[in-house]
């Protein structure tokens, strides 16, 4: 089967570099995963390498890259091949994935919002569990369920907008339009509630999972002002998590 990012890989490895993207989705990621010196680290939905590269220029030990399409993982490998980060990179279904190794980090950003039913959030999230060794943490960015449908829109300044074409309940699909240097593409996302999230978290064993909360860097203040990400922080279209396994 092709997968969607294997039409939109390129589009979507332009998207990274809109201010939203540095400001407060990797400020808020990296806020989150802390010192990553000398860490074991699993990235799944790769994509294109975009945060793997980060995580092994950042001082981790070992870093391996999982995702589901061929294409982004073929720009990921092109990356590799020419700034060899020693970064191993797999095209591969996190839903089947099962063990491939013991990792003090497991991370994603943007994975969870794919699973359609509570079904498959659980196995994504006993793949993830699975993969950790004890005292591990998983660290992941999604979809905000919370967010209400009445601010998509409202988010165009910054380069993207949802959309809805049912009223959410589990397995609405949203779908996501990116504005990227006058072309836009999209690509959908799955909603499940807040709940069922916790609920798949603590069936498979996760302990202690918190909620982050959006955040601006300092930089992203300076350059833009701060009312001109007040929309973004009032409406909150991303979300943090992290939980741990004892
Ligand atoms: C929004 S992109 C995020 C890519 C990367 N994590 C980033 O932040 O730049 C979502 C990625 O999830 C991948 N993906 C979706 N479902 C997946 C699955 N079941 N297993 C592995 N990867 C998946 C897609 O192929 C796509 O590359």
């Amino acid at each position: 089967m092709v997968q969607h990012y294997d039409n939109i890989s390129q589009e979507y490895k332009k998207s990274k570099e809109l201010p939203v993207r540095l400001h407060i989705e990797k400020f808020t990621y990296f806020n989150m995963l802390g010192d990553l010196t000398g860490k074991s680290i699993l990235d799944l939905a790769c994509g294109e390498g975009f945060y793997t590269r980060k995580f092994k220029q950042k001082g981790a030990s070992l870093v391996v890259g999982v995702d589901i399409s061929e294409k982004m993982v073929e720009l990921a490998r092109q990356e590799e091949a020419k700034q060899q980060l020693d970064i191993e990179y797999i095209v591969g279904d996190v839903l089947e994935l099962g063990k491939i190794g013991s990792f003090d980090l497991v991370v994603a950003s943007y994975l969870l919002n794919y699973a359609q039913t509570k079904e498959q959030l659980l196995k994504m999230c006993g793949n993830i569990f699975t993969n950790l060794k004890l005292g591990g943490r998983f660290v992941t960015l999604n979809n905000n369920s919370e967010q209400s449908p009445s601010s998509y829109l409202t988010t165009e300044k910054y380069g993207f907008i949802k959309s809805i074409s049912k009223p959410l309940q589990e397995g609405t699909a949203i779908q996501y339009t990116f504005f990227v240097d006058g072309n836009k593409f999209s690509f959908d996302n799955y909603y499940l509630s807040k709940d069922t999230y916790q609920w798949a978290f603590q069936s498979v064993g996760f302990k202690d999972i918190c909620w982050q909360k959006p955040q601006v860097s300092p930089e992203g203040i300076k350059e833009f002002g701060q009312e001109f990400w007040q929309d973004f922080l009032d409406c909150e279209p991303l979300i943090g998590i992290e939980c741990f396994k004892y």
